[in-house]
């Protein structure tokens, strides 16, 4: 491990590239290899974000992610990026992953780490995760005093999602989609559809907060969070 380069994960932040740390943005300028999530086709969300603050001179490496249901073919994707990052790391290269939000929540990174920590030396710096940004845009303070926060997909079947919403004060619910319908329709039923906010592309120049029964749920993005609340926002 001695001569091998450091591997960085970087949380860039929801969207603004503004919202990227002073830690990750040196980082992000210094490392002469970026790897960075990606779609199929297309711009990756994480590069764009970074993409103001990039000298141009630096090696990428694009982890192109299939949109497939079986897990399987993106663990080889995972595996194979994996591959080419060590091989950085093992000529002396640092390398930074950049990461949406913060690398540790729900963040594809934890599949490079698990693939990598232990061969390599990891720094995983934080960032500001898109419920942060959420909440900061809608005007909502999340949690006070004595409350607790639940994070929830709604990707869960509904009795999941009924079970873990337990008795949380404040629920946020990611990876919307096409759950969108369903989560609305249980939020009714469980008595917090009335305080629940709706919000897309937090912190980025598309983001948009409709009322949740306003939302066109053919039309719900990927990147959109549902935050309800029991009881309204306490004074
Ligand atoms: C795979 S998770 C990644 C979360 C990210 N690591 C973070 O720290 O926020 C993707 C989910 O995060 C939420 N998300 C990420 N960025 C968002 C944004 N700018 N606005 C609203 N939701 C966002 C969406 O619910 C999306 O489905």
């Amino acid at each position: 491990m001695a001569d091998s380069g450091i591997l960085y994960g970087i949380g860039v932040g929801p969207g603004d590239p503004e919202l990227i740390t002073l830690k990750g943005l040196r980082l992000l300028r210094n490392c002469p290899v970026l790897a960075y999530p990606a779609p199929e086709a297309g711009d990756s969300l994480a590069r764009q974000i970074a993409a103001p603050h990039l000298p141009g001179s630096q090696i990428e490496i694009p982890i192109r992610m299939p949109l497939l249901v079986d897990r399987f073919p993106a663990q080889e994707v995972y595996t194979k990026a994996a591959a080419d990052i060590a091989d950085h790391l093992g000529a002396g290269r640092d390398v930074a992953v950049l990461c949406l939000g913060d690398p540790f929540f729900y963040g594809s990174f934890m599949y490079l780490f698990a693939r990598l920590a232990a061969a390599h030396r990891v720094v995983v710096v934080p960032g500001v995760t898109s419920v942060s940004a959420g909440a900061a845009a809608l005007g909502q303070p999340l949690v006070g005093r004595n409350e607790t926060l639940a994070v929830i997909p709604a990707s869960l079947p509904d009795s999941e999602l009924e079970r873990r919403i337990g008795d949380a004060d404040a629920i946020v619910f990611v990876k919307l989609g096409r759950h969108f319908a369903r989560l609305r329709a249980l939020l009714g039923r469980m008595g917090l559809a009335v305080t629940a906010r709706y919000i897309e592309h937090a912190s980025m120049p598309s983001e948009q907060a409709p009322a949740l029964a306003d939302v066109d749920p053919a039309a719900v993005p990927y990147f959109s969070l549902v935050i309800a609340r029991r009881g309204g926002v306490k004074p």
